[in-house]
């Protein structure tokens, strides 16, 4: 089976120009070689500190901007190198849902003239009275009542605002929705509507997501898989209950202590970083962790790790140069080079 979305070895850097007469001086490794695949009706999240990329790896993949190497497939399809022309159509395949609907919602249009937009720009409608049926059809989908299209975004409350957000994704029929840190700045009981809301449209509309949090916690309960992002690269991918149950690399334990544990009982010790995340203007050399690593010894500064396979499960990636000792949760021992 065909992966619905496919990145490969992608890379971003940005240009800084600077200087006197703008020349570039130097360049920020954004996204620095991400691979991951994602199936038809299945959740990933990209999770990791702020300033990691992983906005940047959602902004590559709807090709807000050109990538500076790898490739991105939909549904087998290359389409990081696509013509304007074609690039309109599989733009109707994928949808974003950002942050802050407040500022990615028009506030002087009428939430069915928001819903209407993208249906009429994919030429989707067959006259007033089908344009009619399909808003009140996308206001059923994400529970909003048919009779608020005439209102206008302010009218909402942020948790109804991200459903009207949600809603405009879904309206062109897209197979693949990015949501990036679409429940961030809700509160924890309108997050969790809303990322039951989520698991619902996924449930019956067999979508794809690529779900971007910079907290663990809020993807537990959501994604098929979680992939965890430092400074542009990914360090871990792996199923969520392996995941959370056995994290492999320093930096997922790390921040996996940082989520709070529902059962009292069962400590988790809170592992602290020292130091700040480096700057991906001037990344550290070998693996980009090491500075950070409690465990770090000298291959780590020199060599950088690849993903590969840990605890005899083949879905369950690290990139780090430890080996993890089974039963022991604290206990690592450096691979033989
Ligand atoms: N257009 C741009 N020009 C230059 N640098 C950029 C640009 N966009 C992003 N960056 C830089 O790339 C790095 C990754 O940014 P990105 O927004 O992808 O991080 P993020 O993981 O989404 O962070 P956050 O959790 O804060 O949203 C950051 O250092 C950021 O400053
Ligand atoms: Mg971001």
């Amino acid at each position: 089976m065909t992966a619905l979305l496919e990145v490969n070895g992608l890379k971003k850097h940005f240009p800084i120009h600077g200087g006197f007469l703008g020349q570039e001086t130097a360049k920020v490794y954004a996204v620095d070689g991400v691979s991951f695949a994602i199936a038809r009706g299945e959740t990933l999240s990209l999770v990791g500190e702020s300033g990691c990329g992983k906005s940047t790896v959602g902004r590559a993949i709807l090709r807000l901007f050109s990538i500076t190497e790898g490739e991105v497939y939909l549904d087998g399809e290359r389409i990081d190198n696509l013509s304007a022309g074609r690039l309109r159509s599989m733009r109707q395949r994928m949808q974003v849902v950002f942050q802050d609907p407040f500022s990615s919602l028009n506030p002087r249009m009428r939430v069915r003239d928001i819903l209407a937009e993208p249906l009429v720009n994919f030429g989707l409608v067959k006259g007033r009275r089908d344009l009619n049926e399909k808003v009140a059809d996308l206001m059923d989908k994400v529970h909003l009542p048919r009779d608020a299209v005439g209102r206008f975004p302010h009218e909402f409350s942020g948790g109804q605002r991200q459903r009207i957000g949600i809603a405009r994704a879904l309206a062109p029929g897209a197979d693949l929705i990015i949501c990036d840190e679409a429940v961030s700045a809700l509160d924890v009981s309108v997050k969790a509507q809303i990322i039951n809301l989520l698991v619902e449209l996924q449930d019956t509309l067999g979508l794809s997501l690529l779900f971007i949090s910079h907290d663990l916690a809020t993807v537990e309960h959501l994604t098929h898989r979680v992939a965890v992002m430092y400074l542009g690269k990914i360090v871990e991918l792996a199923d969520r209950r392996a995941l959370f149950a056995h994290p492999h690399h320093p930096y997922t334990r790390a921040l996996l202590s940082a989520v709070p544990v529902p059962d009292p009982t069962a400590k988790r010790q809170r592992i602290i970083l020292k130091g700040d995340v480096p700057s991906p203007i001037n990344p550290p050399s070998g693996c980009k962790f090491h500075t950070r690593c409690p465990f770090v010894f000298d291959r780590c500064k020199v060599e950088e790790p690849e993903l590969r396979p840990v605890g005899g499960d083949t879905a369950h990636t690290a990139a780090c140069h430890l080996d993890h000792v089974p039963g022991e949760e604290d206990a690592v021992v450096p691979v033989a080079a």
